[in-house]
């Protein structure tokens, strides 16, 4: 027996979606955008970035899409007000840590312009700035972009099952490492570049790609 469907309003348009769906599960089925930075569809949701806030009628304070269930009868504003200030803080934050801008075709840097973020107004610290690590012949690691969303390492233990990638440290501190931080090549990676493909920063990228 199939699992009863639920009726959700998304910015004033009724969407059925399945038991089970999140938030962002209705707000994509009605077509309508929610910023994202750590969500990839392939993977479990992890709700860490808190870019994807939206308004839930009766909720006292803007929820993430990406790990809010739907309820039948619920009431979502992906363009609430208070979410949008909040993602748009989170992304110039996270831009303003990094020692260069991600190349444009990035995920990041897409979901900056669509933000309206512009350059980050707390220029400071950021992570230092590094040449690329290319011990492996095709995955390469531009630690300096990194921003700690966890989705390669998700990537390489839920879709690939491979669990060669670690998230390590803290604050600016914060990177990912393969194997024991002997680098990709002497690890467990396997090289099938899941990682590379859901980084949203191009901090794993192909060796290729470098700039
Ligand atoms: S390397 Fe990329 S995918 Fe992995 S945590 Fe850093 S930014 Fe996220
Ligand atoms: S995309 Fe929802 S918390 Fe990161």
């Amino acid at each position: 027996m199939s699992a009863p469907a639920l009726t959700v309003t998304v910015d004033g348009a009724s969407v059925e979606v399945p038991a089970g769906a999140t938030v962002l599960d209705a707000a994509r089925a009605a077509g309508r955008w929610v910023p994202t930075l750590c969500f990839d569809a392939r993977q479990a949701p992890f709700g860490a970035c808190r870019a994807c806030l939206v308004g839930v009628e009766g909720a006292a304070a803007p929820l993430p899409a990406c790990t809010t269930p739907c309820r039948d009868g619920m009431a979502i504003d992906t363009e609430d007000a208070a979410g949008r200030r909040v993602a748009h803080a989170v992304v110039e934050l996270v831009l303003s840590e990094l020692p260069r801008a991600p190349a444009p075709h990035t995920e990041l840097a897409q979901v900056a312009r669509r933000l309206g973020v512009g350059e980050p107004r707390w220029p400071g610290e950021t992570h230092a700035p590094a040449p690329p690590d290319v011990r492996h012949p095709y995955l390469a690691f531009q630690h300096e972009l990194c921003i700690s969303c966890g989705r390669c390492v998700r990537a390489c233990d839920e879709l690939q099952g491979t669990f060669a990638l670690t998230a390590t440290g803290r604050g600016f501190g914060a990177n990912v490492a393969a194997g024991l931080d002997a680098g990709f090549r002497d690890s467990a990676c396997v090289a099938c570049g899941a990682c590379a493909d859901t980084c949203p920063t191009d901090a794993i990228t192909e060796v290729s790609l470098l700039p």
